[in-house]
């Protein structure tokens, strides 16, 4: 860096985002309340890790060692899956695959692993069945780059949604036939970071970088900023060449990191819309912009974030298969289906949630390109356990790729972590009802 970036850079005066200390050793999920819908309504019974929903925001810096206790103070077994990371099998978290579930009432189980690539990863549990998760167990995993870019904050917004009565009461049908068999359990009531919010206060000037993570189990984000135009500088954690674009598209389990420019004014305010579904398009949050004068009247370049150590998958040599995701209603369903209440087919066969029968055989160290083909009238998620991979065409990694109603995609990676791996639709009530796979890489 010259002298002259390093002064514009010190203008900003500009800190390192704040390390959350001390440092969390433990994760406790348990029953808990929870304000969710304001001190209006009364609280909703939730399950939550150290009783707060998202849980404890985790961050680390690129190459430590996470290192984490879980004691499971929950009435049913649980696991801990950290979404994205390239970890050891062992640790990812997956019951009757990877590990035991933790037991109920006082199972412990420790998960500890290195960090390998920097980014915005989230952890939450991996049982076949949404309800661990749709209850409100979740939380972010943040892995700071060495050399982090100059942002005033840095902020996390956990997105989900909830099914909620006029109680503030959840519904707990979680297997609702009817939300596995069409878009899933998309709820009434969205929360950021574990409550409806009113407002977001920014200062005119300020940089913000926004991680946002989808924990909802099947609702999808589509993110406008009125009156700004962020910058995407990473998407599944990993540097994307920045870019601004209308609207962050965000499928479960997808995360994006923003870099936001306040550039309105004092005392002004900008709605956050998501309008994905487009006829119910409503305001997630507003830019509330307080009355400072600003901190800075313009905004340094943007540059693109260090890549992460992934092995770039050979494309021209790489082995090809295809998966073709088939069922839902308006499709194709599994006979089984009404009885069984499987509605999702891989390869033309519905996967039950226990019977981990493995779909395809990679060769530890080979490129792989995978067509992922869509042959139903639903989006569907699709996401890769302990690789992550480019979506093709282009140079864009991600663990996630949201497939649209009869389409296809492909992802390329080499296969470098060997294991049983899960490949799965991140809609969590249609991976509970037959799209999920196993990999296995040896
Ligand atoms: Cu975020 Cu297989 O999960
Ligand atoms: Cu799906």
């Amino acid at each position: 860096m010259n002298r002259r970036q390093f002064l514009s850079l010190g203008a900003l005066a500009l800190a390192r985002p704040a390390r959350a200390a001390p440092r969390i050793s433990k994760l406790r999920p348990a029953p808990a309340r929870q304000s969710l819908v304001g001190a209006a309504n009364p609280d909703t019974a939730v399950w939550a890790y150290n009783g707060t929903v998202p849980g404890p925001e985790l961050r680390f810096r690129q190459g430590e060692r996470l290192r984490l206790e879980v004691e499971n103070a929950l009435g049913a077994g649980t696991t801990v899956h950290w979404h994205g990371v390239r970890l050891p099998n062992a640790m990812d978290g997956v019951p009757g695959v990877t590990q035991p579930p933790i037991a109920a009432k006082g199972g412990r189980f420790t998960y500890e692993f290195d960090l390998p690539d920097a980014g915005t990863y989230w952890y939450h549990p991996h049982l076949g069945n949404p309800e661990q998760v749709a209850r409100g167990l979740y939380g972010a995993l943040i892995v700071e780059e060495r050399e982090p870019p100059a942002v005033d904050r840095d902020v996390v917004w956990v997105l989900s949604d909830w099914e909620l009565d006029r109680e503030a009461r959840l519904d707990e049908e979680f297997a609702n036939p009817m939300a596995a068999s069409h878009d899933g359990r998309i709820g009434n009531t969205v929360t950021l970071n574990g409550a409806v919010p009113d407002s977001f206060g920014v200062r005119a000037g300020e940089r913000i970088r926004l991680r946002l993570i989808n924990a909802s189990s099947a609702r999808i984000y589509g993110l406008a900023f009125e009156g700004h135009a962020p910058t995407l500088i990473a998407f599944d954690g990993h540097p994307v060449a920045p870019h601004s674009g209308a609207r962050v598209v965000l499928g479960p389990g997808m995360r994006a990191d923003l870099l936001l420019d306040c550039t309105g004014k004092p005392g002004s305010e900008h709605r956050v819309i998501d309008g994905f579904y487009r006829r119910n398009a409503y305001e997630l949050v507003k830019l509330k912009y307080r009355d400072e004068s600003p901190l800075r009247q313009s905004f340094p370049p943007v540059r693109m974030l260090g890549t992460n150590p992934v092995a770039l998958p050979d494309v021209a040599k790489a082995e090809r298969q295809r998966i073709v995701f088939g069922g839902g209603a308006m499709g194709a369903m599994p006979s089984q289906a009404v009885h069984k209440g499987m509605f999702w087919t891989v390869n033309g066969k519905p996967v039950p949630e226990h019977a981990h029968e493995v779909l395809m055989n990679l060769k530890l160290g080979r490129s792989y390109v995978l067509e992922l083909v869509n042959d139903t009238s639903w989006y569907h998620p699709i996401h890769l356990h302990g690789h992550v991979f480019r979506v093709l065409p282009g140079d864009r990694w991600g663990d996630t790729v949201l497939l649209e109603p009869k389409s296809r995609a492909e992802i390329a990676f080499v296969a470098d972590n060997p294991g049983d791996w899960m490949l799965h639709c991140h809609i969590l009530e249609h991976q509970a009802s037959g799209m999920m796979a196993l990999v296995r890489v040896a």
